[in-house]
């Protein structure tokens, strides 16, 4: 298996084996399987292009394992955990372009980026791939416990009755609330609502950015955004998430360094709540830059 840095898939054994951060994550839970390599990803504010990415996975086809016996690459539209770090607009075809030469499966991790939170049903969909499994969850459920494999039938049927379950698989409630969410999801007024909040959100944090002399980049797909602290240190943005917890805005950081803010509201929000949540952060960020 191939997966990629920055990536987070996962607590289980295998997917931490897959997951690119040792802190909180992988200290002290392994071993881990072996025969999971990792190759870098696209990250174009810290000079990783998908030239690069693409040029280090064919060093990999060399060095460590030979791309006839891998048997697929694992990649987040959007590196979630690792950052919110989309994907260049051509890395996943190029990406696929390569799997289909060497008969390897491409997994899109969605659990974070799908279900409407880039502005489509799947990030995916932004690029134009069509995954051999996808995988997804969190806002798939609406709230309610659900995760979902999707594949191609020949995969999915390689594994016999019976081979994939568990005792919670395919809980009728959380399904019916799936379904719900996804036909909400997929409608044009809910894309457009999205997409109207990713611009919205965006416009106000390139203008915080503009602002501070701590922060280097705002970034994302449709309403799933982030700004990153150019310093690798979780010291701003640990200040920053600490003096809105005080005016009573939650934010989450993520990157491997800590030093990222994301902002993932609940497509939901009405126009006032998401200005007076954009009006605490900048109060917040204004209190970082002054200390
Ligand atoms: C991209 C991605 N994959 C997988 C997972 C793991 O999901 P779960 O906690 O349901 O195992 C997460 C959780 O944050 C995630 O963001």
């Amino acid at each position: 298996m191939i997966a990629f840095d920055h990536a987070f898939h996962g607590r289980t054994n295998l997917t931490l084996a897959l997951t690119a951060k040792v802190i909180p994550y992988k200290d002290g839970f392994g071993p881990f399987a072996p025969e999971v390599y990792r190759a870098p990803a696209p990250y174009p504010y810290r000079g990783v292009t998908s030239d690069d990415a693409l040029v280090a996975l064919s060093h990999l086809f060399k060095q460590d394992v030979s791309a006839e016996h891998v048997a697929c690459v694992v990649l987040e539209p959007v590196q979630g955990e690792g950052g919110f770090i989309p994907m260049p607009e051509d890395f996943p075809r190029r990406l696929k372009e390569v799997c289909d030469q060497h008969g390897i499966l491409y997994v899109d991790d969605e659990v974070q980026s799908g279900a409407g939170r880039t502005g489509p049903v799947w990030a995916i969909e932004h690029y134009g791939v069509e995954p051999d499994l996808l995988v997804s969850g969190k806002s798939l459920g609406g709230g309610l416990p659900l995760a979902g494999v999707t594949g191609k039938a020949e995969v999915m049927d390689a594994v016999p009755p019976g081979g994939l379950g568990g005792t919670f698989g395919g809980n009728p409630v959380a399904c019916a609330a799936a379904i719900a969410v996804l036909n909400e999801v997929r409608t044009d007024a809910f894309r457009a609502r999205a997409e109207e909040l990713g611009r919205r959100t965006r416009s106000r944090l390139e203008d915080f950015v503009a602002q501070s002399h701590l922060l280097g980049e705002v970034r994302g797909l449709g309403p799933m955004l982030a700004i990153e602290f150019e310093e690798r240190s979780a010291e701003a943005a640990s200040r920053v998430t600490a003096a809105a917890r005080e005016r009573g805005l939650v934010l989450l950081s993520c990157g491997i360094y800590g030093n990222v803010i994301r902002i993932l509201v609940p497509l939901s929000i009405d126009d006032a709540l998401l200005a007076r949540g954009l009006d605490l952060l900048e109060e917040s960020l204004g209190d970082a830059d002054a200390a």
